[in-house]
C-alpha cells in the first residue's frame, strides 16, 4: 500500500460551488480538482498527485487519438445517512480496469496506487457529494495512451487521471420505465471483440444506434449478439428478465461487459431468492424466448443495471416493428426490491452485510 505522502496534492485557489441536486442531471458538473499518474518504460508508474482540474497538454500524435488506446471506469461515491462518505466497491472498478488493460495492451496502473488516489481526490472535493438522497459524486477513471508515434502497436507511455462529477438521475425518467428499441441492424460488441472492456471504442460503435432510436422516441437500445439471436445488454447497462418465476441475466460470454451492479443484483436474488419466489439462471436467453413469454404473458418485468442508474425498469420494447408493453408499463417488484436493497446500503440506511462500502 503506497503512502499518502508519495501523491503530492496541489490545491486549487478557485473553488466552485455544487450546484443543487435538482440541477445536476449527469456528468454536467465537474469538481476542483483531478488525480493523475504517468506511465513511461523505465520509471513506470510515476508522479501521483492531486491537481486542480485542467485541461490535458497532448501531442497530437499520442497514441490514443489515432488507434483509441483507451479505457475508462465509472463508479460512485455517496454521502451516507452519518454523513460520512462512502466508496462503493472500489476495488471492483480498478480491478476491471486492470482486466481491460490487458486486453488493450496497456500498462494498468497499480490498483492500491489508483484506489489510494481516489480516496485522496474524494476526500480533497468532499464538499461535492452531494447530500441528497437522490444524488452522488460520479468517479471517472481514465487510462490513455499518450506516447507520440504513428504506427500501430500497443504504447510505451500513459496517462491514467481521475475526475470526479456530482451527479443526479442518469434518465431523465429517473426510476420510471424507460423505452427500449431492440437493435437489429448494429451490434455493441463481437466474439473475441473488446465487448467485456470499457474501451471507449465501444461506446463510439454504441452511438449510431442510440441515436437513431432516440429520434424514434426510444431511451436507449437493446443489444443482440452478432446473428441478433441471443440478448447481450441494454444501453450502458446489463439487463434482466423475470419471465413467470425465474429471474434470467445473459450469461457473461466474452462480449458482455462484466457489472458491478449486476453482480450486485445477482448476489441479493440468490440470497432472497426464497423470500421472493423465485429462480435465478444466468444463460443465453434469446430474443424469441422473451417474445413468447410476453405473448403468453408470462413476461413480469425487465430492468437494466448500471452504476449510473443503479436500476432502470424497462417499459417498452420495440420489436421488429411493434411495440411491446412490458410490466404494464411500472416498475416491477424485483427491480423495486433491487434499488430499494442496492440504494439503502450505499447511503447507509442499511447495514452493510457484503462488504460493498468503503467508508472514507
Ligand atoms: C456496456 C455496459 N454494460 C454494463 C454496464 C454496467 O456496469 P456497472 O454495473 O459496473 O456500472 C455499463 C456501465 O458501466 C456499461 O457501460
Amino acid at each position: 500500500m503506497p503512502q499518502m505522502s508519495q501523491i503530492q496534492i496541489k490545491l486549487n485557489a478557485k473553488s466552485n460551488l455544487l450546484p443543487s441536486s435538482d440541477k445536476l442531471g449527469f456528468g454536467q458538473y465537474f469538481t476542483d480538482h483531478m488525480f493523475c499518474l504517468n506511465y513511461e518504460e523505465g520509471p513506470g508508474w510515476n508522479n501521483p498527485r492531486v491537481i486542480p482540474y485542467q485541461n490535458l497538454s497532448l501531442d497530437p500524435a499520442a497514441c490514443v487519438f489515432h488507434y483509441g488506446q483507451a479505457l475508462f471506469e465509472g463508479m460512485k461515491a455517496f454521502r451516507q445517512t452519518n454523513g460520512k462518505i462512502a466508496l462503493f466497491r472500489p476495488s471492483f472498478n480498478t480491478q476491471r480496469m486492470s482486466q481491460g488493460a490487458a486486453r488493450l495492451c496497456m500498462q494498468a496502473p497499480p490498483e492500491d496506487l489508483l484506489l489510494a488516489g481516489i480516496r485522496e481526490l474524494v476526500k480533497v472535493d468532499q464538499k461535492w457529494v452531494p447530500a441528497d438522497r437522490s444524488a452522488s459524486l460520479y468517479i471517472r477513471p481514465t487510462l490513455i495512451a499518450t506516447e507520440p508515434f504513428l504506427g500501430v502497436r500497443p504504447s510505451k507511455e500513459y496517462l491514467c487521471y481521475v475526475i470526479l462529477s456530482p451527479v443526479g438521475s442518469y434518465y431523465k425518467e429517473g426510476v420510471n420505465p424507460i423505452k427500449i428499441w431492440v437493435e437489429e441492424e448494429y451490434v455493441r460488441a463481437t466474439p473475441g471483440g473488446l465487448g467485456a472492456t470499457k474501451a471507449g471504442a465501444n461506446y463510439a460503435a454504441s452511438l449510431l444506434a442510440a441515436m437513431q432510436a432516440r429520434t424514434k422516441g426510444y431511451a436507449q437500445v437493446l443489444w443482440l449478439d452478432v446473428n441478433h439471436h441471443f440478448i447481450e445488454e441494454v444501453g450502458t447497462m446489463n439487463v434482466f428478465f423475470r419471465i413467470g418465476d425465474t429471474v434470467i441475466t445473459p450469461e457473461l460470454n466474452g462480449s458482455i461487459l462484466s457489472g458491478g451492479t449486476r453482480e450486485c443484483a445477482l448476489r441479493l436474488l440468490y440470497d432472497h431468492a426464497v423470500k421472493l419466489g423465485i429462480k435465478v439462471e444466468e444463460r443465453k436467453i434469446t430474443m424469441a424466448e422473451v417474445m413468447a413469454a410476453q405473448k403468453n404473458k408470462s413476461l413480469k418485468e425487465a430492468f437494466g443495471t448500471g452504476t449510473a442508474a443503479v436500476i432502470s425498469p424497462i417499459g417498452e420494447l420495440h420489436y421488429q416493428e411493434q411495440a411491446w408493453e412490458i410490466g404494464n408499463g411500472k416498475m416491477g417488484s424485483l427491480a423495486q426490491f433491487l434499488y430499494q436493497e442496492i440504494t439503502s446500503i450505499q447511503y447507509g440506511e442499511k447495514p452493510d452485510l457484503y462488504n460493498w462500502i468503503e467508508q472514507l
